[in-house]
């Protein structure tokens, strides 16, 4: 892309409507007028990033809001000095709307609003859309076909929108400031969250949903449990199968009032790891080991599939990051499978010189 179209990219802003129409034609100005109002002013911080073929900027700004008696903040990057600025002015502005210490833009709509973005074509290597391929099949994502019409648009969201990943954005001197939870506001980016249906929850829809689908999922899950001998629970290493599930289990017993019916035995295939768990577990329900979680390493695998059918009420849960479904299913008499989603992020490893 050349600079200009890098320039006009940063200035598209689908969002507006969302933050009171600020964009970053109009917010400098209006932080400048509320400076004026209020008798202060700030000044924005600077910082260069990337190598010198590929210099960026990084504006910050903090001011005090009589009004609400405390601090608002931004830092926002740009590829020159101006943008930064402007962007970083725009977050401030649109944080001051957001907090109803200021108004809705009121003034002309912006130019070229509402008409088509003009086509542009981006030429991408072979070697990085092998790349790119790569990285969407490991994230799992679906990429629909391409329409047969190509004038009719095709969303790229496949399925329903559940769950929402932390944006990996890095905060300035890594820590991340105080601040009272806001509606469309992002405390760990220190930004507005643009990208819907976020941006458009209250927080007592955000709650609710969260709470539906909890309890959505736990429900299925017990109900699974409860029918089942034998249920399978395949997740992602780390997605919290041998830490979490058995606390989920127990927890359920708790709240029904009969906690003590319950004992979960979890097995492990290293000693130490039974012991970490055990660790780690007592550690997560603040008590020491041995109370309501303990460790035995003399337990063995006895052969399972004998002892669920002698004893009815025991039930068994395999739970792996790579089991084979559908042999263990046969082998259990066609155990259900509960699919376990996780948040596993690829570590690079470099050598130092
Ligand atoms: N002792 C610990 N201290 C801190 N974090 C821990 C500890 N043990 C586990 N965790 C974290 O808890 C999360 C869930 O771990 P858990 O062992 O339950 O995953 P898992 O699904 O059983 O993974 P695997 O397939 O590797 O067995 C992981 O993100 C892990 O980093
Ligand atoms: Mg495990």
């Amino acid at each position: 892309m050349s600079s200009l179209q890098t320039l006009e990219s940063e200035e598209v802003d689908l969002n507006a409507s969302l933050h009171g129409n600020w964009t970053l034609e109009n917010a400098k100005a209006r932080l400048n007028q509320f400076f004026q109002k209020e008798k202060t002013s700030a000044e924005y911080k600077y910082s260069q990033v990337g190598p010198d073929h590929n210099r960026s900027f990084i504006a910050e700004m903090q001011l005090v809001v009589r009004q609400l008696g405390r601090k608002v903040t931004a830092r926002e990057h740009g590829s020159t000095k101006k943008l930064a600025a402007q962007s970083c002015s725009l977050s401030l502005v649109r944080q001051l709307f957001h907090l109803q210490v200021l108004e809705a833009f009121s003034g002309p709509p912006r130019r070229g609003e509402g008409q088509p973005l003009e086509v542009f074509e981006v030429q991408v290597p072979a070697d990085l859309q092998q790349q790119l391929v790569g990285v969407v099949q490991a994230l799992g994502v679906l990429v629909p076909p391409a329409p047969a019409d190509p004038s009719q648009p095709v969303s790229l969201v496949q399925g329903k929108l559940a769950s929402f990943e932390p944006a990996p954005r890095q905060s300035g001197a890594g820590v991340v400031p105080w601040s009272p939870p806001q509606v469309n506001w992002n405390p760990w980016t220190s930004s507005n969250i643009d990208e819907g249906p976020l941006a458009f929850c209250t927080a007592e829809q955000i709650s609710r949903d969260l709470q539906e689908e909890l309890l959505l999922q736990q429900e299925h899950d017990l109900n699974l449990q409860k029918a089942h001998a034998v249920v399978l629970v395949r997740g992602p290493t780390g997605c919290g199968k041998t830490t979490q599930v058995p606390q989920y289990l127990l927890d359920s017993f708790i709240r029904g009032g009969r906690a003590s019916d319950c004992n979960i035995v979890v097995t492990q295939p290293r000693r130490i790891s039974a012991v970490s768990v055990a660790e780690r577990v007592s550690f997560e329900r603040g008590e020491e080991v041995g109370r309501s979680c303990g460790y035995s390493t003399d337990f063995l695998m006895v052969v399972l599939r004998d002892v669920v059918q002698a004893y009815p009420q025991v039930r068994v849960l395999l739970m792996s990051a790579t089991i084979d479904t559908s042999m263990f299913r046969d082998y259990f008499f066609n155990a259900p499978v509960v699919e376990v989603v996780g948040r596993t992020f690829s570590v690079q490893g470099t050598r130092p010189p």
